[in-house]
């Protein structure tokens, strides 16, 4: 499978690519709006057409490219069932989307947000911002529960092999990528109850992220300018 990490530098997002290098399908996860002609361009370089647009969940600090794309390509969207109604398919648990080759398995994580997916494909596993980089998304807006959190990330994502790959939604120090080892030693959910990862989550006050106003109102219709 063709797999491609892509960044947008203003909102820190990280986008992927999974694309059938046989029948040509492919996938994107988490794409963001500004950087929709680079996606198209990398896109037609390899040789792939866009079949599936996958959101993790619906997103607060960038607009989705998902409309966009799916005008432009014909791709289907694919959301949580939770999420934006207008999507082609509402995911649950064990769903799986197929591009070609491409077959990624489809993880509920709630927490972060009600409407929190994670996706797996073979040895990797993109978890959005339900587990970030040595700890989790945050969990106090759009419905976030520090306790199902806890749970989505100890009893669904430290299941996974050790050696799964861990692809996250965004990385604030340049970090790309993790295993299910080390966020099993290093993340913040590690050495806490439920109850005391509940009161660590409760007690960070951060403010809302800068685009929240804009994102979160553009991505309940998958990016749509109204
Ligand atoms: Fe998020």
């Amino acid at each position: 499978v063709i797999f491609r990490q892509l960044f947008d530098a203003e909102t820190w997002t990280y986008t992927y690519l999974l694309g059938d290098p046989d029948g040509g399908g492919a996938v994107l996860i988490d794409p963001v709006l500004e950087q929709v002609d680079r996606d198209l361009q990398v896109l037609a370089d390899l040789k792939l057409s866009l079949k599936e647009v996958l959101e993790t969940h619906i997103h607060a600090d960038h607009v989705t490219a998902a409309s966009v794309l799916r005008e432009k390509t014909g791709a289907k969207v694919s959301v949580s069932r939770h999420g934006a109604k207008e999507a082609d398919r509402h995911l649950k648990d064990g769903d799986v989307v197929e591009a070609g080759a491409v077959r990624v398995k489809v993880l509920e994580t709630p927490g972060h947000t009600a409407d929190s997916l994670c996706f797996r494909l073979h040895d990797r596993v993109f978890t959005g911002d339900t587990m970030l980089l040595r700890r989790t998304g945050r969990s106090d807006f759009q419905n976030g529960d520090p306790g199902a959190l806890y749970d989505s990330v100890t009893g669904k994502l430290f299941s996974l092999s050790e050696d799964t790959l861990v692809y996250p939604a965004h990385d604030y120090q340049g970090r790309m990528m993790s295993t299910i080892e080390e966020e099993k030693r290093l993340s913040t959910v590690v050495g806490k109850t439920r109850e005391e990862f509940i009161a660590f989550m409760n007690a960070i006050d951060k403010p809302k992220p800068t685009r929240f106003d804009v994102a979160v109102p553009a991505n309940l219709h998958l990016g749509k300018k109204s």
